[in-house]
């Protein structure tokens, strides 16, 4: 992983700006048992239109290497359903000036325990809260992004077995924590500290999505491996006399794995290397790109990273402009220990958005710069990926990003930055695109409900009542961030949810059918072919003029 960024974050506004989510109190009647039973029905109708085709896709349409995984049934509408089991209100109901009838809950970490004690206060929040605001908020919720139905494939497996401890337990193999939630309340079991803070911080995580919708995440039993590759193959797990996949939650898979994928520490910050939370990150991001236009910026394609962690990193370094060539690429290595003695400032992520082209190449695994390289406005030039993280399997070649090849870089790379600087208003699409999708469908508020419906519809799945395990702990928010020092606690401060959500999460959407399914994939393997028929004419036409 190579990001990083500068720490300078006094100036801007201190931990309470970011904080968009507020409670709101209703004050007034509650006058809306008509409206919310119609719209009951008219789900239900939509869920019964929706298992209707999805049957039938399934009894008509080849299943594919691609497909096995898609069709759906009972996780889906129950994961529909069962999230929101009440709807929100009629929208036509006349809304009046909101800011007078309701009162903005914020509940405020209570370190007065002291900075030392690792114990949670009495009492906190959350479980308290959801008994004494037992009304749901009002405002109805658009549906969740595209992505969110890569959910109902990562479950998949475990559809009609459901999920019981014996497979949980085999899931501890390789397991960094267990996470068990009862009642609003997390508890965990460390095996193994995991590289740097990757477990402090996806706990924090999870710790704010239990203050951000209290008591409305269920119970759940489950194991966690912070390492970056996918480790549950599927070729153990396939076939007629198969057992049932282990279900173990990590950062990124493959098509070859079924891990279950979850979003990174870095979304809560990464105080190795000095990134901070995605929250402020992405408006300095936004900030950054409003200094320089796309047109006005250095037309070659930048990338920056630690080159020592991937072989096909190593083998882009070749693409660097030289006396002799260039491909029109600038690749710089990053060095930590200078970095780190120079306070990153070469490295503020920000003003790294200056290239009409940024290249995105795999590290060990994925690699959490994706989000800050897509959030530029600069066309990403994507390196053949074979991992995915949780919101990747969206993106799409020429809409989102330019496909770059991975087994012929340097040529790619020339042609991708000579097409976007004779199209350049396509080139300019693509590039805010990808920045749109990331500052719309990947902001917090999603990253939040991407993890309550994954966790709610794994929850779902257990065939057992969880329990606390022997040797695990209380976590609260009070417990990791009181003690914490240094960019660690800053992180925390910043990241941390003020108080419940006002919102309900948004709409699950309904799973893939086979079909639709295979026809994204097919769709962007096309786009993808069409690039590199293009990228081949414009070869073959420059060794014959030369
Ligand atoms: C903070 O926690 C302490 C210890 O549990 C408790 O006595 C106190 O009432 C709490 N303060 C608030 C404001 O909830
Ligand atoms: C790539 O080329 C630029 C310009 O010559 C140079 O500054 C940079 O250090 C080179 N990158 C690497 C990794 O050698
Ligand atoms: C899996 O991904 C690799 C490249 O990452 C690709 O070569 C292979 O064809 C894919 N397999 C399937 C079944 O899609």
């Amino acid at each position: 992983m190579k990001m990083r960024e500068q720490g300078v974050m006094r100036g801007s506004g201190g931990p309470n700006k970011h904080f968009a989510e507020k409670i709101w109190v209703p004050l007034l009647a509650k006058n809306t048992l008509a409206p919310r039973s119609s719209l009951a029905v008219f789900i239900l109708i939509l869920l019964c239109i929706g298992a209707f085709f999805s049957t039938r896709l399934l009894d008509s349409s080849s299943i594919t290497s691609l497909s096995v995984n898609s069709p759906k049934k009972s996780i889906f509408t129950a994961l529909t359903s069962r999230n929101h089991p009440r709807p929100p209100e009629n929208p036509k109901i006349p809304e009046k000036p909101q800011e007078n009838q309701r009162t903005q809950i914020e509940i405020p970490l209570n370190c007065s325990l002291g900075d030392t004690i690792l114990t949670c206060p009495a009492n906190y929040y959350p479980s308290k809260f959801s008994i004494e605001n037992p009304d749901p908020p009002s405002t109805p919720q658009p549906t969740c992004p595209e992505y969110f139905r890569w959910i109902h494939e990562d479950l998949w497996p475990w559809r009609e077995t459901g999920i019981t401890k014996g497979m949980v337990r085999m899931a501890s193999k390789t397991a960094n924590f267990r996470l068990v939630i009862l009642n609003g309340k997390a508890y965990v079991e460390t095996y193994q500290k995991s590289f740097q803070t990757r477990d402090t911080f996806t706990l924090w995580g999870i710790l704010q999505l239990l203050r951000r919708y209290p008591g409305q995440v269920p119970d759940l039993d489950l194991m966690f491996d912070c390492i970056d590759w996918p480790v549950i193959k599927k070729d153990f797990y396939l076939g007629p006399n198969a057992k049932v996949p282990p279900p173990l939650f990590r950062y990124c898979g493959d098509n070859t794995t079924l891990d279950i994928v979850f979003p990174d520490w870095s979304f809560w910050g990464w105080p190795e290397i000095n990134i901070k939370p995605w929250e402020d990150l992405s408006k300095d991001l936004k900030e950054g790109n409003k200094r320089s236009k796309w047109v006005e910026r250095e037309p070659y394609a930048y990338w920056k990273g630690n080159p020592a962690v991937a072989k096909t990193r190593m083998d882009m370094l070749k693409c660097n402009v030289s006396d002799k060539q260039d491909w029109n690429a600038r690749v710089y290595g990053q060095d930590w220990i200078r970095e780190h003695q120079q306070g990153y400032k070469q490295s503020d992520l920000a003003s790294q958005c200056n290239h009409r082209f940024k290249i995105y190449i795999e590290g060990s695994a994925w690699s959490v710069s994706e989000k800050y390289i897509l959030a530029c406005n600069s066309v990403t030039l994507l390196v053949k990926p074979q991992y995915y993280d949780f919101f990747t399997r969206s993106l799409m070649p020429l809409q989102h990003y330019w496909p770059i090849r991975d087994d012929d870089k340097c040529r790619s790379i020339k042609y991708a930055v000579d097409w976007g600087n004779s199209n350049e208003k396509k080139a300019k699409a693509i590039g805010k695109a990808a920045s749109n999708f990331v500052h719309e469908e990947l902001k917090m508020d999603y990253v939040y409900d991407y993890m309550f419906h994954l966790l709610s519809g794994y929850a779902k799945l257990l065939k057992y009542k969880p329990t606390i395990p022997p040797k695990a702990v209380e976590l609260c928010s009070e417990s990791m961030a009181c003690p914490a020092l240094g960019l660690e606690k800053k992180f925390m401060m910043e990241s941390t949810v003020k108080g419940p959500s006002s919102k309900t999460p948004c709409i699950m959407p309904p799973p893939f059918d086979p079909a639709t399914l295979h026809s994204i994939i097919e769709r962007k393997e096309k786009s993808i072919k069409q690039v590199e028929a293009w990228e081949k004419q414009y070869w073959d036409r420059k060794s014959k003029n030369v």
